[in-house]
């Protein structure tokens, strides 16, 4: 099934999520250009601890990808979110895995995006979004008060549907985030090793200095992946990273994204069944009205779910 096979139900939430990613346009990365989005002033940058002390953020589970089963990362407990008076989740329960790819699938307008985005605050953006519940990030809400939701988007980045390189260079597309940060790290190796983690460095070694946007569209991608990756975050949340790639640079983003889960946790967003199938651990079935209405092992939901509206819904027959 491609992704024009897929049922999409409803245009005017298709719609309405192009305005939620409009605000994402902007945002790149663990961070955003955007004025209180992420890459903030360099006071945010200086201020960098997202936690008090006694939350180790840094801290990784050693169960390793060997083991069939890692901690959560990632875990909402009853999670509602409103815009406004419309509900778009309902009491979503889940618990995603840590160095494993979790696919969030269903049809248009189901909450994937919504949900994706309050994962890393992105939904502090939207004036009409307000949730209710916990979201904690290694066992922290990260809608605490002591929560710097910057900080937040340096450990948890995110790549949006469109590639969305900034008018600069390769190089300094990639160091964006790095020297916001004011870390201290070698920018000029870590903006190497970025681009060869995101498959992209053997393309564009000779042209670090050309700008991001004359680059290809999969190009564009994988600098954008680059530009995540570069400042070392534990998390990578994807809304729909391939779905305006041809074939051949959606296999190499498909490529791409289980290499990076050996490293990092990945939760993608995919209208594509047969993707969700291919790089998938975990799937979570979200259905019309914002329920998540099963997850599980991505081999389970595709060959055996529980519930009787994922299977009509991975078979096709309604959306
Ligand atoms: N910025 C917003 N303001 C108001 N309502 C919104 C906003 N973004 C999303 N919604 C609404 O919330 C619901 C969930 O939208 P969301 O974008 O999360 O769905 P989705 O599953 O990602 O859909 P798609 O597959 O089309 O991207 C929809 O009813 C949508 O209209
Ligand atoms: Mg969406």
């Amino acid at each position: 099934m491609t992704r024009n096979d897929t049922p999409r139900t409803d245009d005017s939430d298709a719609q309405r999520t192009d305005e939620g990613a409009a605000v994402s346009e902007t945002t790149i990365g663990s961070g955003s250009a955007g004025p209180d989005s992420g890459f903030g002033s360099e006071s945010d940058a200086e201020s960098a601890p997202l936690l008090d002390e006694s939350f180790d953020v840094g801290e990784r589970s050693a169960a390793g990808t060997t083991q069939a089963e890692t901690e959560a990362v990632i875990e909402a407990r009853t999670l509602d979110v409103y815009y406004d008076d419309h509900q778009a989740l309902r009491s979503v329960d889940i618990e995603i895995p840590e160095n494993r790819v979790t696919a969030l699938i269903g049809p248009s307008g189901c909450g994937k995006s919504t949900f994706l985005r309050s994962i890393n605050r992105m939904n502090d953006l939207i004036d009409a979004a307000r949730m209710e519940g916990e979201l904690l990030f290694d066992g922290k809400n990260v809608y605490d008060e002591d929560v710097d939701p910057v900080a937040l988007r340096r450990k948890i980045g995110m790549v949006f549907q469109s590639p969305n390189p900034f008018p600069k260079s390769i190089y300094d597309n990639v160091a964006f985030g790095l020297e916001v940060q004011n870390r201290d790290v070698d920018v000029d190796e870590t903006v190497h090793s970025a681009l060869e983690r995101a498959a992209l460095l053997d393309e564009v070694e000779d042209q670090l200095d050309g700008s991001g946007l004359d680059l290809s569209g999969g190009q564009q991608q994988r600098l954008c992946i680059a530009r995540a990756i570069a400042p070392d975050p534990e998390v990578i949340l994807m809304d729909e990273p391939a779905s305006a790639l041809d074939p051949v640079a959606t296999s190499k983003i498909e490529d791409l994204i289980e290499d990076l889960s050996e490293e990092y946790t990945v939760v993608i967003v995919t209208h594509n069944m047969q993707q969700a199938a291919r790089i998938s651990d975990k799937t979570a079935v979200f259905l019309t009205g914002g329920e998540l209405v099963e997850f599980d092992d991505t081999n389970k939901i595709f060959e055996n779910p529980d519930n009787d509206r994922v299977e009509d819904y991975i078979t096709g027959k309604f959306g």
